[in-house]
């Protein structure tokens, strides 16, 4: 999609040649329409790392950079990363929590994406940091991560939001396979809390902006689809997952879309020589929308930690949460 482009719901989305929804083809078409519009764009308002997903504020006025980095680290403490581990990222963004890992815990690190425009900048960063003996990045769909042999760890984040029911449960039996008897996923992602509830006549209303054809949909992210805690719990349990911890992150979520917000206003004249006014108003509408949906309490914002037991029922989890919450 060139940036300049006039904006609306890709042609592809009705053509018979990418298929139906969630196929890898066109899957893979709705990717590079949300991500390849440019890696300018997003540096205009994404922290310095580019990490594209809530983030975790231990303060409500800490700054965008320092709640991302938060946020990585959360998720290297919550799989207890050791040194010589190796880790999948499922949906690397431009490579953060790879680079993060790979530098703060000692592990060899793998992530794939959708987007060749992310791919050319994460590698980029990775031979800058000199770790390309450490980590790569793979341009693959998550349903392939099976050509990349067995993993320690694997995070997703961000990303689940793209795999739509249908497909959920061939998502978690996919990392399954991958994750080694003993290891940890940490499954990140939004969840639907209004789809969980009985449907008011308001719900059936506010439903529309994520629907099949309404705004978000037919602007912003083609075929993005939200799923129930409980879809998402079932469905992991369905592969072989064991549900270890969950934890609800909702009102980083609205801190995080407002912080974002805020810093693509500020910059709104290069926004818009980069992606065109009309688009920028789209962005800034999914933004704001998006942080009164969190804020509001119709979207939440799950951590899901799963182990895959071991033989002997063992995993890589201590006992209790001591080491995540209290310092030493
Ligand atoms: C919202 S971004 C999150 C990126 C990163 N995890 C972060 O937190 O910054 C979603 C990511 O999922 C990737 N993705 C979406 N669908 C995918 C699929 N079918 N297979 C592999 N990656 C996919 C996109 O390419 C993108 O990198």
């Amino acid at each position: 999609v060139s940036p300049r482009a006039t904006i609306g719901r890709p042609e592809w989305v009705s053509t018979v040649g990418v298929g139906a929804r969630h196929r890898p083809v066109r899957d893979a078409a709705a990717i590079r329409h949300h991500y390849d519009v440019g890696n300018e764009f997003y540096q205009l308002w994404l922290d310095a790392r580019q990490v594209y997903s809530c983030a975790y504020f231990h303060h409500a006025d800490v700054s965008l950079d320092a709640a991302q980095w938060a946020k990585l680290d959360l998720v290297c403490r919550k799989l207890r990363l050791l040194p010589g581990e190796r880790l999948l990222d499922v949906g690397c963004g431009w490579g953060a929590l790879i680079h993060h890992a790979v530098e703060n815990y000692g592990v060899t690190a793998v992530g794939i994406t959708l987007s060749p425009a992310q791919a050319v900048a994460a590698r980029q960063r990775i031979r800058q940091a000199g770790m390309d003996d450490r980590c790569h990045v793979e341009l693959l769909d998550y349903r392939d991560v099976g050509a990349l042999g067995a993993f320690d760890k694997i995070a997703s984040v961000g990303m689940v939001e793209h795999v739509g029911s249908a497909q959920l449960q061939a998502y978690f039996d996919a990392l399954f396979r991958v994750l080694r008897p003993g290891g940890l996923l940490l499954n990140h992602g939004i969840v639907s809390l209004h789809g969980a509830r009985p449907a008011s006549a308001a719900a059936r209303l506010r439903r529309r902006m994520w629907r099949s054809g309404a705004f978000i949909d037919r602007y912003i992210f083609p075929d993005g689809e939200l799923v129930t805690l409980g879809e998402s719990t079932m469905h992991a349990e369905a592969a072989g997952f064991e549900v270890r911890d969950v934890e609800g992150l909702r009102p980083h979520y609205t801190l995080t879309l407002r912080q974002w917000l805020a810093r693509l206003d500020a910059r709104r004249d290069e926004a818009i020589k980069l992606v065109g006014a009309e688009r920028f108003r789209a962005w800034r509408l999914y933004l704001a929308g998006s942080a009164q949906a969190f804020d509001s309490g119709w979207l939440g914002v799950a951590q899901i930690l799963a182990s895959r037991s071991a033989t002997d029922g063992g995993s890589a989890l201590p006992l209790t949460r001591h080491d995540l919450y209290c310092q030493p």
